[in-house]
């Protein structure tokens, strides 16, 4: 058993209760909770979850550090993440093809999380910026969004 109640299982992933009263964004525990919690959504996903894990060979312990300090930089200016996510994004894309649905997935999934055990200004922020991004991501992969 890990802090916070959270265990871990196969592949080095943790799981973890989102089932929490509901907190903002507004601290670097309330961003990793928030980033497990989507994950774990992911994880159940049969479409996504083959392209993080079958076609992109995502390692969770490399990649869950980096997305946390993307959010991290993105809602409480913490430095800690300069990586180019649109270029891993092209070559991504190059090897499974994303699609609309795809993306209306990923959001969903993230929209809900942060639905689910979060509320405040930052967590409506993370909505708009998640929003933005994969809208600017999609049209710049040139895949369309409804
Ligand atoms: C169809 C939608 C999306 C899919 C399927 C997807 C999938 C992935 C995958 C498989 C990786 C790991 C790539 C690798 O390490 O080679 C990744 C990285 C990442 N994604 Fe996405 N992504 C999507 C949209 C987004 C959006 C909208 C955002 C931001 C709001 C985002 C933020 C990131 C970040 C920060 C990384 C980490 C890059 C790094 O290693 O520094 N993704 N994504």
């Amino acid at each position: 058993m890990l802090k916070n109640g959270k265990k871990r299982i196969k592949e080095g992933v943790f799981s973890v209760s989102c089932d929490v009263r509901k907190s903002d964004l507004d601290s670097p525990e309330a961003i990793e909770l928030m980033v497990e919690c989507f994950y774990s959504k992911i994880k159940n996903d049969p479409r996504l979850s083959r392209i993080f894990f079958e076609l992109g060979k995502v390692d969770l312990d490399k990649h869950l550090p980096h997305i946390k300090r993307y959010w991290g930089k993105l809602l409480l200016g913490n430095p800690g993440y300069d990586r180019h996510t649109m270029n891993i994004h092209r070559a991504l894309h190059e090897k499974v093809n994303l699609g609309p649905s795809d993306f209306e997935r990923w959001l969903a999934l993230f929209m809900e999380t942060i639905d689910d055990s979060f509320s405040g200004p930052l967590a409506k922020r993370a909505k708009k910026v998640a929003s933005n991004v994969a809208g600017n991501m999609s049209s710049s992969l040139k895949v369309d969004l409804d």
